[in-house]
């Protein structure tokens, strides 16, 4: 191999290598446990990633591009839509779409809104978003695709939306208006109710980007914890995200995105009438794709259940506690309030970047906030007691060990 300006040179080999030299290569690449957990990278607990892994191997070769037409998938991938849009209290006619992650889902729900938009808005040329600040940047993606803008407005002291600032942002051109529940940034969730009431005064498709959330707020909900109303429950919420390999516990790449009504779906689907092929429709953006994933989500969800949904949520909720006290007990660290996940701290004393690099340099690869500057944890409910108290452990000896003049090397904090 040779890296010229960062892009690697490399023939294809003239013959192959032999399966135990390719896994000699790759398992040194795999990060440890618990690190992996933290490192960007949410799997689960042992046992459910067992359930999906075996339903992922025996479909990952079948073709999810016939999951509307061929019927041992579609049933399953329906049944998949059908059991996560149950936790959104739905109506009658509220269904969904499987797509590869939350990025596709929030695009997809922007490209329906703008379908849409065309005939109930047909004088707008240039559509836009409305959105607090601290939209996820996937909605500056998707705009990017779609030639739409995204307008952000200021948040509260809590890093919350304001529906009077969304209100004012609207323009003729706005099409759509979208909020967080919760956000990555702050993980609060933003007021829906007088949100989605301002983007129904105004006539516009409200999204809720549910991508965080959609598998983890319902359970959190049963659980007792009072969430602001984020779900269908809210009147003109038209269309919501939920990633399945987030706290859906699923395979990657896996999320959702829902649809109040099945008349809204429609705009989703792109139908093409090709010359030579006829009729070419599929369920999302993609085109071939693997079908492990649908069907690890319907494994996944048939073994946890609604049970096992909420044992894993007191599992987070019981972890939480644990990182919260054991991050606040190390001398200069400020873990912020948050409503859901992920979970955020700062270090008042020393730079936070420096506590970052000094955690990487332990083999912990952090996720991060850059303004301000944070370290994340999306305690995944995989992590034991131990597991917690090794990282914390690393934490405070950075943590001091900085505090004491120690070198502080900074990192790069960074989100992606
Ligand atoms: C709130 C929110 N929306 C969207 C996304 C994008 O999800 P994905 O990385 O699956 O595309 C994320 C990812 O963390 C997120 O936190």
């Amino acid at each position: 191999m040779d890296a010229t300006d960062g892009r690697v040179i490399k023939p294809m080999p003239p013959t192959g290598m032999s399966f135990d030299a390719i896994k000699d290569h790759l398992l040194p690449l795999q990060m440890p446990d618990p690190h992996a957990h933290f490192a960007r990278a949410f799997r689960g607990p042992k046992d459910v990633q067992e359930v999906g892994k075996y339903a992922f191997e025996k479909f990952m070769s079948d073709n999810g591009f016939f999951s509307l037409y061929l019927p041992y998938m579609q049933t399953i991938e329906q049944e998949v839509i059908a059991m996560g849009v149950s936790l959104l209290n739905p109506e009658k006619n509220s269904t969904g779409n499987f797509t590869s992650g939350g990025t596709e889902s929030n695009f997809s729900a922007m490209h329906a809104a703008r379908n849409w938009a065309r005939i109930h808005k047909p004088r707008v040329t240039k559509p836009n978003v409305v959105a607090p600040y601290t939209i996820h940047p996937s909605f500056q993606k998707g705009a990017r695709y779609l030639d739409m803008e995204v307008i952000t407005t200021d948040l509260d002291e809590n890093g919350r939306g304001i529906a009077a600032n969304i209100s004012a942002a609207i323009n003729d051109d706005t099409i759509m208006v979208a909020a967080s529940a919760p956000s990555w940034h702050y993980a609060n969730i933003d007021p829906i109710p007088e949100i989605a009431s301002v983007a129904m005064g105004a006539g516009l498709w409200m999204h809720v980007d549910g991508c965080i959330g959609s598998y983890i707020n319902p359970f959190l909900e049963k659980l007792g914890e009072k969430l602001t109303p984020w779900d269908f429950r809210v009147p003109g919420v038209m269309s919501i995200s939920g990633d399945l390999h987030k706290f859906g516990y699923c395979q990657k790449p896996a999320s959702t995105i829902f649809w109040r009504d099945a008349v809204l779906q429609d705009h989703h689907y792109v139908s093409i009438e090709d010359p030579f092929l006829g009729q070419y429709k599929l369920a999302g953006f993609s085109g071939s794709r693997s079908a492990g994933p649908i069907f690890a989500a319907w494994a996944v969800f048939n073994y946890l259940g609604e049970e096992g949904f909420l044992r894993l949520t007191r599992r987070v909720l019981e972890l939480k506690e644990v990182f919260t006290k054991g991050v606040a007990a190390i001398e200069g660290l400020k873990v912020w309030d948050v409503d859901v996940m992920p979970m955020h701290f700062h270090s008042e004393k020393a730079p936070t970047s420096a506590v970052y690099q000094g955690l990487f340099e332990k083999g912990w690869l952090m996720l991060g906030l850059v303004a301000p500057e944070a370290i994340t944890i999306c305690v995944d409910p995989a992590l034991t007691d131990e597991d917690a108290a090794l990282f914390l452990a690393d934490l405070r000896e950075v943590t001091e060990s900085i505090l004491a003049g120690g070198e502080a090397k900074k990192g790069d904090i960074r989100y992606s």
